[in-house]
């Protein structure tokens, strides 16, 4: 069975389309409130997000081997994570998509299951 990883052609559309998702969050003034949890460098940003996604598309576990579970909502927990910030989050990703070519039903799909992680690390009541 193909996974999404494959699907999406491995490690260097992964690596593309995490790269595209912070140099959005960094130039879009819709994702400042976004932008503005994230530290003045995103390069450490992106390599986890980078290593992360590609175990949790059904690739090579890169995040797992380094740092062990992800306990995701945990490690999230130092920021204030409201409606708006998962909004700004899944906005940002699904440009992110489009902008790399993502096929529309592919895209679909994972936006589903982005939001599903995005949703659960809400730590904020309301917007
Ligand atoms: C809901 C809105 C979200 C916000 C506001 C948010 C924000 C952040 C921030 C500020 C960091 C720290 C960055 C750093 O240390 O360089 C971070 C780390 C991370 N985020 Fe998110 N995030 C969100 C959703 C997600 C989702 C949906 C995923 C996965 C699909 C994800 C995966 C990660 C990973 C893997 C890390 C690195 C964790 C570590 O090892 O320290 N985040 N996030």
């Amino acid at each position: 069975m193909t996974t999404p990883y494959e699907q999406l052609g491995g490690e260097p559309a992964v690596r593309a389309l995490v790269d595209r998702f912070y140099d959005l969050m960094d130039l879009e003034p819709a994702y400042a409130a976004l932008r503005a949890l994230h530290p003045t460098t995103l390069d450490g940003s992106r390599d986890k997000l980078y290593w992360f996604l590609c175990g949790w598309l059904g690739g090579p576990a890169h995040y797992t081997d380094r740092f062990g579970h992800p306990m995701l909502r945990a490690r999230h927990l130092p920021f204030s994570i409201g409606v708006r910030e998962r909004d700004q989050w899944m906005a940002c990703m699904r440009q992110a998509m489009h902008e790399r070519g993502i096929e529309e039903g592919d895209a679909q799909g994972l936006a589903e299951a982005f939001f599903k992680t995005a949703d659960w690390m809400r730590n904020r009541a309301g917007a």
